[in-house]
């Protein structure tokens, strides 16, 4: 088996219909709106972020998020992952009245327990909901960079990038950089390529969440090749919100054919049908990459991830 890693996963979104329903029996909530025959219900990219909101409310203690990333890495690692960074939102935790700092605590504990019993090494992203706003978005940086954790190296914005101007964010993003952390944002899935131009040009991130979008303008992708731009891939994500129509109309190849640094992420599992052993499956069978480019695909990661450079030599 190919070794595999993600850069690019909600933590709120790898919770499966069973353990939502679980967690609604146990808090006594009704989820019927949001899930139908172990699925998910939304038809559109705005109704996906109202279900992904409903079913993170119902993820209450440390413990449920101990238990959700344990669960997540767990199944990461059986599908032959060794690393992955996942995003965290304390946005969701407060919503759900957890304190933030629990929320941490919970899931680092759920980083220990699987990195126990399958080695598998992980790192958190905080974000901020680009569709809450700047102010929520700095609220969420100075947090984040005032209780350091040593598992937390990043921090990326995602949520409705159609929403606000990348530079009306700045602050949070130089708040972050000056605290040593990783940056990345999500840009380029449900807005074109002058998205992906200004989160580059506001934010200076060193990767893309998504980015695809790029391929709508010719100069952006030779600017993103030449700077070393990584993009955070969800062909999964892309298929299921309608991005684009098929895997045959996705421009993962493309992108990689005109020499920016691509890689295969789940985004959020169960509601888009997939994980990331399907992302690299549909690699090799729609994208017609054999294990050595498949292998490329995770060393790219591994050098994009925002781990210490002891970390990284183990894991290359
Ligand atoms: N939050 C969870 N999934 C997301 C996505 N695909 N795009 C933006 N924000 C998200
Ligand atoms: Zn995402």
């Amino acid at each position: 088996m190919v070794a595999k890693a993600e850069l690019h996963c909600h933590i709120e979104g790898t919770a499966s219909p069973a353990l939502a329903r679980e967690k609604a029996a146990l808090y006594g909530v009704d989820i019927s709106a949001f899930v139908r025959d172990d699925a998910y219900i939304w038809h559109d990219f705005t109704s996906f972020l109202v279900a992904y909101d409903a079913i993170s409310m119902l993820f209450r203690t440390a413990e449920d998020y101990a238990d959700l990333a344990e669960r997540y890495l767990t199944r990461l690692a059986r599908d032959g992952a060794i690393y992955s960074e996942f995003f965290i939102s304390t946005d969701h935790a407060v919503s759900a009245g957890l304190d933030p700092q629990a929320y941490i605590e919970g899931l680092a504990e759920g980083i220990r327990r699987a990195r126990n019993a399958t080695g598998i090494e992980c790192r958190m992203i905080a974000t901020g909901l680009r569709h809450i706003g700047p102010e929520a978005v700095e609220h969420a940086a100075r947090f984040v960079t005032a209780n350091p954790h040593p598992l937390i190296t990043g921090f990326g914005m995602a949520g409705d990038e159609r929403m606000h101007h990348a530079a009306d964010f700045r602050r949070a993003f130089d708040i972050a950089r000056d605290a040593g952390l990783g940056l990345t944002v999500h840009a380029g899935e449900f807005a074109g390529a002058t998205s992906v131009r200004d989160a580059l040009d506001a934010l200076k991130p060193s990767r893309i969440g998504h980015g695809v979008r790029a391929i709508e303008d010719r100069d952006l992708v030779k600017r993103l090749a030449e700077e070393g731009i990584v993009l955070e891939c969800c062909p999964g994500s892309n298929i299921a919100l309608g991005v684009y129509d098929s895997f045959e109309d996705h421009p993962f190849k493309a992108l990689s054919d005109a020499g920016v640094k691509v890689t295969l992420n789940s985004d959020d599992p169960p509601f888009f049908h997939t994980d990331l052993g399907r992302e690299y499956d549909i690699a090799c069978d729609v994208f017609r990459l054999d294990d050595d480019p498949l292998r490329g695909i995770t060393r790219t990661a591994i050098k994009a991830a925002f781990i210490d450079e002891e970390t990284r030599a183990k894991l290359l």
